[in-house]
């Protein structure tokens, strides 16, 4: 996730532009730069916090009444100087910002470099400036550029083109990643998000899928892309303040995340290729595989080794990281999977130096490009969740969760699943994230009303089997970290072995059943409970005939057990969010919690 802004009118749009990055670096703050332009495109651009970039670089002294800016959270190349945005033309004459994925950049750099172009990025981004400047050496004007070059890009984008030879506008295409436009008194916005621009304006035109919009200080005029159709808007008046933008109208970022989680779902599995290949060769020659992992990246190594057991017929472990030196052996054989949403964690960078040091290569799944982790690791996979600000670990656990599957069924191709089968499986589950989008806004009006019911509560039990385990196990940390509710996850099979004297008139058992063979042993732990007075409320698939059974049912539409982690989890995490809100706490900050634990 990055951020993009930009500006056409009277005024200078360096000052303005630094002033919009700095309301939009939540969405990514490991480089950013300007372009604007003047006679020619100026660029200042560089890694780093934008206030140290400014201070090296004074990114407000940039000449010029046009020009785009852009915020990067690394995606293709490590955060350095020739990966920052804009990304200019081997020319020099049209500057891009970008945020999104192009999924065919490495074909489209080989065609490019045939016709003389030159890159000096390791960016997938580059490839754009360069096709807009192919189609215009043929003679055609800028839009008509950009509408052959958006006719070959695959994957996601908003972006924002500014060119020397068009000086007085800028244009902007949209598929996928969000983009707004802001209307001014003689002057235009466009930015990835409504903050960066509402201290200039309220008035505000949502760009959708599909449109280009030419912005220049008289008008904005939005079209088709694909059609050039003219798309008549009126725009919206917006009242949020800029702290309620930050959030996307959402009261807090706990929240905003978790319905970010099919986009972060979406990005990941898109952006998954020469990585994962080299993750699956390395794991198929390992004698051995330790899964490590903190917090919820454990559970999410959890979900991987159910699911390389069930679909891939293999066998890893999945340890804690803080418990690897105590009780792991490693030697040359073994290869180690570090997950680690921020790359940062001390434990996981301490388990990974015992490993190295006893012989073993590292690999690991980071949503931090550059992090610590990354420097440890022999091979580095990453997670496309942009940055998480939320303490409590949501969409960043979609994002691994659904890495670790398309790595299960990659796994799995190679070892004895037929080509076919996996192919269908890879198919289905690039199509999860609407199913995800379906689960948020379904269950989210009665997850409000238990939580009115259940945050006087003083324990809450959560029950799962096999797949279903890890789930729960990841739902009582949610409540236990932002609720302060006491809240343990069972093996359901377990609750009778002793957890189960704890269970009595009242006491909230939640039951996560997703579909499979264990889901028959599951109704029978449901039933124990309840014989011993639990209130039970299950999440199970709709139609499951346990609705009869128990006190509350939140239905979850059909979908295969190994893609379930992604639908039955969110319940969960809405349950903590709306429980903590009614409390009057804060979920974006609990108490005595880092987002990044940096100590051991
Ligand atoms: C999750 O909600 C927590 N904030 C925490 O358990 C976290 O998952 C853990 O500290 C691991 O962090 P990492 O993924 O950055 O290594």
């Amino acid at each position: 996730m990055c951020g993009i802004v930009g500006y056409v009118g009277a005024r200078r749009a360096a000052p303005l532009l630094l002033d919009a990055l700095k309301r939009l670096e939540y969405r990514g703050y490991d480089s950013a730069g300007i372009a604007t332009v003047f006679k020619k495109l100026h660029v200042k651009k560089d890694k780093g916090r934008i206030h140290e970039i400014d201070r090296k670089l004074k990114l407000a002294d940039l000449p010029g009444n046009v020009g785009i800016a852009h915020t990067r959270w690394a995606t293709h190349g490590k955060p350095s100087r020739a990966n920052a945005h804009p990304h200019l033309d081997s020319s020099g004459k049209v500057a891009v910002v970008h945020n999104g994925i192009i999924e065919n950049y490495l074909e489209l750099r080989q065609f490019l470099r045939k016709h003389g172009h030159r890159f000096v990025s390791e960016t997938d981004t580059e490839v754009i400036p360069n096709l807009i400047s192919y189609f215009m050496h043929q003679g055609k004007n800028l839009e008509r550029s950009i509408r052959e070059t958006t006719k070959r890009l695959k994957g996601s984008y908003a972006m924002a083109i500014a060119c020397v030879e068009e000086p007085d506008k800028i244009i902007v295409v949209r598929k996928e990643s969000p983009l707004i436009l802001g209307i001014g008194n003689g002057e235009a916005f466009l930015a990835s998000d409504i903050p960066a621009v509402l201290s200039h304006t309220k008035r505000i035109l949502v760009l959708e899928n599909g449109e280009m919009a030419v912005l220049t200080p008289a008008k904005i005029s939005i079209k088709r892309i694909a059609s050039g159709a003219v798309v008549k808007r009126k725009p919206m008046v917006v009242t949020w303040t800029a702290e309620m933008a930050e959030k996307m109208g959402y009261p807090h970022f706990t929240l905003k995340e978790i319905f970010q989680q099919p986009d972060a779902v979406r990005d990941t599995l898109r952006a998954a290729t020469g990585e994962l290949e080299k993750l699956v060769k390395l794991l198929l020659k390992a004698e051995r595989i330790y899964i490590i992992a903190c917090g919820t990246s454990y559970h999410a190594a959890l979900v991987c080794k159910y699911a390389l057991a069930k679909l891939a017929d293999m066998s890893v472990e999945a340890v804690i990281s803080s418990e690897f030196q105590e009780s792991c052996r490693v030697d040359g054989k073994t290869v180690i999977l570090a997950i680690t949403q921020s790359g940062e964690t001390a434990d996981t960078l301490k388990a990974v130096q015992v490993a190295k040091a006893g012989g073993a290569k590292v690999a690991c799944l980071t949503n931090a490009v550059g992090s610590s982790i990354t420097r440890e690791s022999n091979i580095v996979c990453h997670i496309y969740a942009g940055p998480e600000v939320s303490v409590v670990a949501t969409k960043t656990f979609a994002a691994q969760v659904a890495y670790l599957l398309l790595l299960a069924i990659h796994l799995a191709r190679e070892r004895s699943l037929p080509k076919s089968k996996a192919d269908e499986l890879i198919k289905r589950l690039g199509g999860i994230s609407d199913a995800m989008r379906a689960v948020l806004t379904g269950v989210e009006p009665q997850v409000k009303k238990l939580a009115r019911r259940y945050c006087s509560a003083e324990h809450i039990y959560l029950i799962g089997r096999g797949i279903g385990y890890p789930l729960v196990m990841e739902g009582a940390l949610k409540l236990k970290e932002i609720t302060y509710i006491h809240s343990e996850a069972m093996p359901a099979g377990e609750l009778k072995h002793g957890t189960l004297a704890l269970i009595d008139q009242g006491t909230p058992v939640i039951a996560v059943v997703p579909p499979g063979e264990s889901r028959v042993r599951m109704a029978g732990n449901v039933e124990e409970a309840k014989a011993r007075g639990a209130t039970v409320i299950a999440v199970a698939e709709e139609g499951d005939d346990m609705k009869g059974h128990v006190d509350e049912f939140i239905p979850i539409p059909p979908t295969e057990e190994l893609f379930s982690p992604l639908l039955y989890i969110i319940p969960l995490q809405l349950l903590a969010y709306h429980i903590t809100v009614e409390l009057g706490q804060d979920p974006d900050r609990p108490r005595s919690l880092a987002k990044s634990v940096t100590v051991e």
